[in-house]
């Protein structure tokens, strides 16, 4: 059969973490993602969502299905008549009631081709949910079914576009399984589900790990929907994880139970002597009021305070993505339950997918608010790329100062102590690496001080036990590479390091602190590009050209070639074409490269921007916002640019922009 299934356009805009800011173009409009999805009951609703900031909304096709009159009307006029939402409408296949009562009078193919002739935006096959901490055996059994009704569903639609749901208890591995399956076929969306008793019971860090293995599985470029999550005080965490869409009849549920949605929790009417927020419903009203209200009034008003909190999340999300700060409002959020924060540090174990895809660089600062703050892919992705520079013979672990901490070493306490090898009075200044202790990145080379997010974090200057032990550990394994160690009795009371080196010595000589800017800008350079990147592309005999203002490096000449400039908002390198045509020469294919087809070649050599259809192979190391190179399928370079999504984002997606090119002519 010759089928014409309609499409989704789904195109990432900005992204932070494993979060992403979408445009979703759907053929009833175009929506913003992350999205909110109010739950719309069909023939009960006395909401209109849309007022309250509604984009796209969810409703239930088994309950349309089920009565006889919500079912004729919808079949004449459609389910955007029906529901009198006139935007993209998702439907629901009666898989949840199926999980709540054990059984539904509609079969797969019933609800699916039911789902089509009601004009449906996105429907949903009827896949089993299959609860938490269920036997294996159930497990498995249930997934095959889900997978089988998935493929049916595909057989009897027409041209309609399908979710098709993540199933597989809390079994990571069946999880990613279904994933991984339910991504090779012809899906649109893909919900995550059976989630809700999971959250009812608070059970987030089992969430954390049912989301993580399902959308790493999952492809980039497919919106992922959080089936049932409804609570403002998970988007974030959620997001952060990769979902872009959630549905809430929590507004409503919450209303009718009469309790208030907030950011941080939940607040029952009860015991409220001052209502919470800036809502209209806040403002205008008080709680004695509602309280003396008829029951239907209340739940109404209330409902309007909860879709007004929980769209405002979603905006605040959307803003903290933009500017770079979604670890931190997750921080923030998942304090407002202890399970929250289990969730939070269960993150820990998805460190290397997480540092993937967050972007190295960010518009905003890093503020550590506690321990899991070390957990961020920013440490991770630190101490990893610290390790591609290369060791000198000593080096010489001092104290923070203030930032950025080579323009501030007046500060430091002369008191030295070297706790590893002979003092070797031929090791002059330039065999030592002279490198800063800090919360929470740990080790700093001096040379990168200046560099995103090296300068631009905040942490309490009182360390907690955790920060402690943990910079430990990373001294521990930064100082085995060098023969000499010399540390400032600073660091060594700080971090406890006495305990750990007993056999100290006073070290009594005079200690050079001096950063050399082309050791600076070779060490830069290999921190962000990789090992050997400084010395191919500033081998020659540079000229430094220094911010006359700030004294800081601005641009790196060789001759009246502009081989680079160092960008001052955060101090990384931005290649000029003589620094691409270096590091092209320096680095092995595929490194660095996005690697576009014959018909993007005349485009990118023009120094139009490279769109994801066009790319044949890229680097899947990449992350978003580096410096990266295109070229052709001979690996010649055509032009160089910023990449806007990570490696096996450019890879997967066939919509959208992929780099933004800064110039081509090469
Ligand atoms: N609503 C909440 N959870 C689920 C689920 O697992 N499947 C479907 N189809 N709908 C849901
Ligand atoms: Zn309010």
């Amino acid at each position: 059969i010759l089928r014409k299934v309609k499409n989704l356009n789904f195109e990432i805009k900005y992204k932070d973490g494993r979060g992403r800011v979408g445009i979703l173009k759907t053929p009833h409009g175009t929506i913003k993602t992350p999205a909110l999805m109010p739950v719309i009951h069909p023939g009960k609703q006395t909401i209109q969502v849309a007022d309250y900031g509604a984009e796209v909304v969810i409703t239930n096709a088994y309950l349309i299905y089920k009565n006889d009159e919500l079912r004729e009307k919808a079949l004449q006029d459609g389910v955007h008549e029906l529901i009198n939402f006139p935007g993209p409408i998702i439907t629901d296949s009666g898989s949840f009631q199926l999980s709540l009562y054990g059984d539904v009078e509609v079969s797969n193919q019933e609800i699916v081709e039911f789902q089509e002739k009601i004009g449906t935006d996105i429907g949903t096959s009827l896949d089993l949910p299959t609860p938490p901490s269920v036997k294996r055996e159930r497990a498995e059994k249930e997934l095959k079914i889900t997978l089988q009704r998935a493929q049916e569903a595909l057989e009897v639609r027409k041209e309609l576009m399908l979710n098709s749901v993540v199933q597989g208890s809390t079994f990571p591995d069946l999880r990613s399984e279904c994933a991984q399956a339910l991504g090779e076929m012809d899906f649109q969306v893909h919900p995550i589900g059976a989630v809700v008793p999971l959250m009812e019971s608070y059970r987030y860090h089992e969430l954390v790990d049912v989301v993580m293995s399902s959308v790493s599985y999952l492809p980039d470029s497919r919106p992922r929907h959080l089936m049932g999550a409804g609570h403002p005080m998970l988007f974030s965490l959620a997001v952060a994880m990769g979902c872009d869409l959630f549905d809430s009849a929590a507004y409503i549920l919450y209303a009718e139970a009469d309790r208030l949605l907030m950011p941080n929790g939940t607040l029952k009417l009860e015991n409220l002597y001052e209502m919470p927020c800036s809502c209209e419903v806040c403002t205008n009203y008080t709680p004695d009021e509602l309280r003396g209200m008829e029951k239907e009034k209340r739940r109404d008003l209330l409902a309007i305070h909860n879709l007004r909190v929980s769209f405002a999340e979603i905006r605040m999300i959307h803003q903290a993505i933009i500017e770079g700060s979604l670890w931190e409002l997750v921080e923030q959020r998942c304090r407002a339950h202890p399970f929250l924060l289990e969730a939070l540090r269960n993150l820990k174990n998805y460190q290397d997918d997480l540092e993937k895809y967050d972007p190295p660089y960010k518009k905003s600062a890093f503020f550590y608010s506690g321990p899991e703050s070390l957990n961020r892919p920013e440490v991770h992705r630190h101490l990893e790329r610290v390790k591609r520079i290369p060791p000198k013979k000593s080096v010489l672990l001092i104290p923070r100062t203030t930032k950025p901490y080579s323009e501030h070493l007046h500060h430091i306490p002369l008191e030295f102590y070297r706790i590893k090898g002979e003092p070797n009075l031929e090791n002059s200044a330039e065999d030592r690496q002279v490198t800063v202790v800090d919360v929470p990145f740990g080790v700093i080379p001096l040379e990168l001080d200046q560099l995103y997010p090296l300068a631009q974090n905040e942490s309490p200057r009182i360390h907690d036990e955790d920060s402690i032990l943990m910079v430990k550990n990373i001294l521990h394994d930064y100082i085995k590479d060098f023969e000499e160690v010399i540390v400032s009795e600073k660091v060594l009371r700080t971090f406890r390091l006495d305990e750990e080196f007993p056999t100290k010595d006073e070290y009594s000589e005079p200690l050079e602190i001096i950063v050399d800017d082309v050791e600076r800008i070779k060490m830069i350079a290999d921190y962000q590009f990789g090992s050997g990147s400084g010395e191919a592309l500033f081998n020659t005999s540079v000229q430094i050209v220094k911010s006359r203002k700030t004294g800081k490096i601005r641009h790196v000449y060789d001759g009246d070639e502009l081989i680079a400039t160092l960008r001052a908002s955060d101090g990384i390198f931005v290649l000029a074409r003589e620094g691409a045509r270096r590091l092209h020469r320096y680095l092995p294919y595929p490194k660095n490269r996005v690697v576009v087809n014959e018909d993007a070649e005349p485009f990118a050599r023009e120094g139009k921007s490279i769109f994801a259809k066009f790319v044949i192979n890229c680097d899947i190391n990449i992350h978003a916002k580096e410096e990266v190179l295109i070229v052709n399928e001979e690996d010649q370079l055509l032009a160089f640019g910023k990449s806007i999504l990570n490696g096996k984002e450019i890879l997967d997606f066939n919509t959208g922009q992929a780099v933004k090119t800064r110039k081509g002519g090469l």
